[in-house]
């Protein structure tokens, strides 16, 4: 990176290059009041579980905070620019407005439709945010914290992020090819920070978490910080430079900001104001894991700069995993809270996510276990337990609350058993430990079952006299009624609607009441009183039969079959309008065997195969029959092309005797040479070829080999090894179907820059059309690699 001091309408940003910001760094709680946020979602893509995840988990925590009479706010919102939405929305053919309106919608809708209860929803487009970013580059301008450079280096837009390397590196973070950018930009000097931002760590042990992000944030500061660029000339979906509009803020910069202009950070009216001053600093930032550079040290080091106190607190929490990897939308594997919320309901939904996975740790969802929590805890656990007892004290005290006589040891200790609970639930979950407070609140519920089994007020011993009985059944009731309500005060903020139907049917009104009403902090035992008159009784959790997973994949399935047929309906639109050459039959066409997704892979076979070079084909797919499909009047010698898998008695041969995408050997790198004798393949298996197996550079002419840009990568339901591609070739995008899906995850796929025959007859499969086949060579065990480049290549550019 080679950056110059400050220049033009900046000149003033030279400044001493320090400033000297008063760095708050108080780490307590402001007694009364709570601010919290989730990480702001970029609108490329509708939400998923993963984005619902760290949302309800902070719903979850501001109730409770509310219940215990702190004064909350819970901010959520979407982060609307940069490259990345600019991409999405060009290829969804809208402006990037339209776009991240719709999207943005979408995860307000759906944080309705789950009851969360954000107190602002932010969008990084509003005037309101715009108005307090210019004012924080402004501030760090003013502050000798901004100078103006170039920048010449790596960028991945999937993670809109600076990555150190050279042309060709993959994105540390997301594994996608890097791009290089070349331009002016602004920079802030998170170089003078990392001193400071050490103390800082030290000063406040609790600033970031759990442990292993507290690690590697402190590594990486102490790994030495670059100067961070944060203006962009070549996007121009972003927040203008103040001064300088041809820049816009550095995305990152720009989202980071939201935390703060949200509040009213920039706006001069007095109630934004105030609120500012209320709120900041943030109590905590929940994110996901992946996000803790930015977080942890960016954000930091951005408010010192500009005189702003840190926030006090950032916890990461792990990755909801499905089908083993990371939920996210390229790679296919996404449930929607919405498939969950229709079938089981939103409280089902958030129990099951902060009961089965160790806030910080990754977890795992399926359906399966899903229902098996379901109907474990809350079917036959609590709701069991609750039906039970309301039901009985209408049948028995007709819905009035009985006087109750002298505890027994039975009563006592159950009484012991919720005191426990009071004191165990409230810490555990105030440090985001929702899996053990949940499940010493079970512990209590089946606590409190087991006291009802063991009593059995329903059932009168001929030994036992009425009135005993009906004492022990009011003793008994009452007492169950109560380790019921201090169950349900407890897990209110978890299970908000459930426990604002039990909290009726215990007699107690409206839940929402009372948690204005600080209810958390005077749930002791004893609080319900005789003479209550308890609530009709109503399910709270009808047992989830059998078809209940099935219902739940079946959505899901329709869900992406729609997405898919969008996505190509979209794809073909496109299509019919290209004017590229891209239909012609061509000698390399490869025919998928009937059960198999298609191989869009041309492969470069490791070979003891003595013929060959260029085969198409899906690894593991594909007989060897293909290749006769090529039309005849082609003249292209069909033996030379062989299709992957490798065949095993060929996985001998070593990949270093490919003849390769390397570009010197090899018929690729040499048919631009007037050479059809073979020269140039004295070191590859093509040496050993027959001469009838050699095409002369016509024949090669005829196969339009192009570079192309991986725009989308997604699964093909149903179709275990396909990949659906959007590749942008420069003069039109494309729809191609590849089979690698075994071998590449989709996302990691995102911003590489591949080769592909371009002039394949177009094919569908499974309902789509592929446009092209990807080249690859193929490894022993018959695993594709992608060509690539090493150098910068346009898009579009021909190999020959
Ligand atoms: N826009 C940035 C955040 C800016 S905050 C100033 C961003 N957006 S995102 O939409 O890609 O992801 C936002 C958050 O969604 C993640 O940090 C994480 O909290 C959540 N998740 C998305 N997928 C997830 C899982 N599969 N599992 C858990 N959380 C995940 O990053």
């Amino acid at each position: 990176m080679e950056s110059r001091l400050p220049s033009g309408p900046f000149a003033k940003c030279t400044g001493d290059g320090m400033g000297n910001p008063s760095i708050m760094s108080d780490s307590a709680q402001t007694p009364g009041r709570y601010y919290l946020t989730t990480p702001i979602y970029y609108v490329n893509a509708r939400p998923h579980l993963g984005h619902a995840y760290s949302t309800i988990v902070c719903d979850a925590i501001a109730r409770r905070k509310r219940a215990l009479g702190i004064e909350t706010w819970f901010l959520t919102g979407t982060d609307e620019h940069g490259q990345k939405i600019e991409r999405s929305a060009a290829q969804a053919g809208k402006t990037p407005m339209e776009f991240a309106t719709a999207i943005s919608g979408e995860f307000r809708g759906l944080w309705d439709r789950l009851h969360l209860t954000y107190d602002d929803f932010i969008r990084t487009t509003e005037e309101r945010h715009i108005r307090g970013m210019q004012k924080l580059f402004k501030t760090l301008c003013d502050k000798g914290y901004i100078y103006k450079g170039s920048y010449t280096g790596q960028y991945c837009v999937s993670d809109e992020a600076y990555v150190d390397g050279p042309p060709g590196t993959v994105c540390p973070d997301c594994g996608r090819m890097t791009e290089t950018v070349s331009e002016e930009n602004y920079f802030f000097k998170l170089s003078a920070f990392e001193r400071k931002l050490l103390e800082f760590y030290e000063a406040n042990p609790d600033f970031m978490g759990p442990d292993s992000t507290r690690r590697e944030v402190i590594s990486f500061v102490r790994g030495g910080l670059k100067d961070l660029s944060v203006s962009r000339t070549t996007v121009a979906w972003g927040v203008p430079v103040p001064g300088d509009e041809k820049h816009v803020v550095y995305v990152w910069l720009d989202a980071l900001a939201n935390y703060i202009t949200a509040l009213g950070y920039g706006s001069d009216d007095p109630t934004d104001k105030a609120r500012f001053e209320k709120f900041w600093p943030a109590d905590l930032h929940l994110i996901g894991k992946e996000i803790s550079r930015f977080h942890c040290v960016y954000w930091p080091a951005f408010l010192m700069a500009a005189g702003i106190a840190p926030p006090r607190s950032v916890r990461a929490n792990g990755w909801l995993l499905f089908d083993q990897g990371k939920m996210s939308k390229s790679r296919g594997n996404i449930v929607r809270a919405e498939t969950v919320d229709t079938v089981l309901g939103a409280d089902a939904l958030r129990y099951f996510l902060l009961r089965e996975i160790p806030f910080g740790q990754d977890g795992s969802f399926s359906f399966d276990a899903l229902v098996q929590r379901y109907n474990g805890d809350l079917a036959n656990g609590y709701g069991n337990l609750v039906s039970r007892v309301v039901n009985m004290m209408h049948k028995y005290f007709g819905g009035v609350v009985p006087e109750v006589g002298a505890e027994t040891l039975a009563e006592v200790s159950l009484r012991e058993s919720a005191d426990r609970a009071i004191v165990v639930f409230g810490p555990a979950f105030d440090a985001m430990s929702f899996s053990e407070a949940l499940k010493g609140l079970w512990v209590l519920v089946a606590e409190t079952d087991g006291y009802l089994t063991a009593n059995a007020p329903w059932k009168k011993r001929p030994e036992v006299s009425d009135e005993e009985f009906a004492a022990l059944q009011a003793r008994v009731l009452a007492t169950a009624a109560e380790a019921i309500r201090v169950i349900t005060a407890l897990v209110y903020p978890i299970l908000p609607e459930s426990a604002a139907k039990v909290w009726r049917q215990l007699g107690q009104g409206e839940i929402a009441d009372a948690a204005k009403n600080a209810f958390l902090t005077e749930i002791a035992w004893g609080g319900l009183q005789a003479g209550i008159k308890f609530g009709e009784p109503a399910p709270l959790f009808p047992r989830a039969e059998k078809d209940a997973v099935e219902r739940m994949r079946k959505i899901e399935d329709e869900n992406n079959r729609t997405a898919v047929e969008a996505a190509s309906g979209a794809e073909n639109a496109e299509h019919a309008d290209s004017s590229a050459p891209h239909a012609a039959p061509s000698a390399l066409s490869v025919e998928p065997a009937p059960a198999a997704a298609s191989p869009s892979v041309v492969s470069v076979q490791p070979s003891g195969d003595k013929s060959s070079s260029l085969s198409p084909g899906v690894s593991g797919e594909h007989n060897l029959t293909q290749a006769t499909h090529a039309p005849t009047d082609q003249n292209v010698p069909v033996k030379t092309i062989r299709v992957a898998p490798v065949d095993p008695d060929l996985a001998s041969s070593r990949l270093s005797t490919t003849p390769t995408t390397a570009p010197t050997k090899g018929p690729l790198a040499d048919a631009g040479q007037k050479d059809e004798s073979g020269a140039g393949s004295a070191t590859t298996p093509a040496e050993a070829s027959p001469a009838s197996q050699h095409i002369n550079i016509d024949d090669f002419a005829k196969v339009d080999l192009r570079v192309a840009q991986i725009l989308v990568a997604e699964r093909v339901p149903k179709a275990d090894k396909l990949l659906r591609l959007e590749v942008d070739l420069g003069y039109e995008k494309r729809q191609i179907l590849a089979g690698i899906a075994q071998y590449y995850e989709p996302e990691k796929l995102i911003g590489r820059k591949i080769v592909i025959v371009a002039n394949l007859a177009p094919r569908k499969m499974r309902g789509l059309e592929s446009n092209g086949m990807l080249l690859a060579a193929s490894l022993e065990d018959g695993a594709p690699v992608l060509a690539g480049f090493l150098e910068e290549v346009p898009l579009g550019a021909r190999l020959k």
